[in-house]
């Protein structure tokens, strides 16, 4: 981690960690172990959303090019690109069809992830441009690369359902307006179902998405030099909140926590029980969806679903 990054975990561990319940942004949960871990909890049975947003864009992807004619793509969040490949398969073909040149660029704050994944990328992708941008999507000054044609953003894995609904609509307003008319959005979003799959989905049997939300604890020891913090010390717990149709997961303190952070010079205690908010996962209805959209100025195009009816993806037209 550099220094930059070092210093904006401090402003964000004293905004946070010290409300009534302490909570933190969750891309902190994002360094380069809990971005593997991520990876990793894509392939656990429990975790349905990863194989239903890859059965529909291995359906979807060859129309969503033609639809758009996009000669760039901007991914937040790309993480490791993995299902993204297969609309970099499509665009590639269809740019090559149409005699233009297309531009991949994933944006993302795992430094690591993304500039590996990048390189690999490009090499396996000879006829597209890969320019990566570390940048963290939810800043004010959200903005996209230029480029001659249609640019088409993409958000996919459920990450939208991150937000709360307040930091979405404002997403969705910043990102509307970082677009042209004529530009496109394809979003994935999973959808409400049944609580005992969604709750499974979060807190997997082999215990990864546990390991998982525990790193933030161990991002907080290293990146703020912490004396008596220990990630053993937190049980993972993921509940389904009916009322905000939303997985939230929280940190339980096992016993009493007093920690030293050296990088604040200030102390922390939890009473034993006292629970931490990492994150949420809000589930969605797809026509509340389409109306948000519609709100931020991004008219749907086309909605699809998996043939379970587990996750979406929508087009929409700025
Ligand atoms: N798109 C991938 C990864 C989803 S996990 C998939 O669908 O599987 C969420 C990704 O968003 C991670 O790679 C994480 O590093 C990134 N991320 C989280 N918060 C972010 C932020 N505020 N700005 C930029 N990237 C962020
Ligand atoms: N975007 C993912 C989701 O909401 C992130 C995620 C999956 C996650 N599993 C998690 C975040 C466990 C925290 C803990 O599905």
């Amino acid at each position: 981690m550099t220094v930059s990054t070092e210093s904006a975990l401090a402003v964000d561990a004293v905004a946070g960690l010290w409300q009534n319940p302490p909570t933190l942004p969750t891309k902190w949960l994002y360094d380069e172990r809990g971005s593997r871990l991520f990876d990793e909890i894509t392939r656990v049975p429990e975790y349905y959303p990863t194989r239903r947003e890859t059965e529909i864009l291995a359906a979807r992807s060859g129309d969503i090019a033609s639809v758009t004619d996009a000669a760039m793509m901007v991914e937040l969040g790309s993480g490791t690109s993995t299902k993204t490949r297969m609309l970099l398969s499509a665009f590639a073909e269809h740019a090559l069809a149409a005699g233009h040149r297309f531009t991949y660029v994933p944006v993302d704050v795992s430094t690591e992830i993304l500039e590996s994944s990048s390189a690999t990328l490009a090499l396996d992708y000879p006829g597209i441009d890969v320019t990566p941008v570390v940048a963290d999507f939810t800043g004010p000054d959200l903005s996209l690369p230029q480029t001659g044609g249609p640019r088409i953003a993409v958000f996919l894995g459920g990450t939208i359902g991150n937000f709360d609904d307040d930091q979405r609509a404002v997403f969705l307003r910043r990102l509307a307006g970082a677009l042209s008319p004529g530009d496109y959005f394809l979003l994935g979003a999973d959808l409400i179902k049944d609580t005992g799959r969604l709750v499974a989905a979060y807190n997997d049997k082999a215990g990864v998405t546990a390991d998982f939300n525990r790193n933030m604890i161990e991002v907080l020891r290293t990146g703020l030099a912490a004396d008596g913090l220990y990630a053993d010390d937190f049980d993972h717990i993921a509940r389904w909140n009916p009322a905000r149709h939303r997985i939230e997961m929280w940190l339980r303190a096992r016993r009493d926590i007093d920690v030293w952070f050296g990088a604040l010079q200030r102390d922390w205690k939890l009473a034993a029980g006292t629970e931490i908010r990492t994150e949420i996962s809000t589930k969605f209805d797809l026509g509340v969806l389409g109306a948000e959209l519609a709100a931020a100025g991004l008219d749907v195009v086309t909605t699809w679903t998996d043939d379970a009816g587990d996750f979406s993806l929508t087009l929409s037209r700025r």
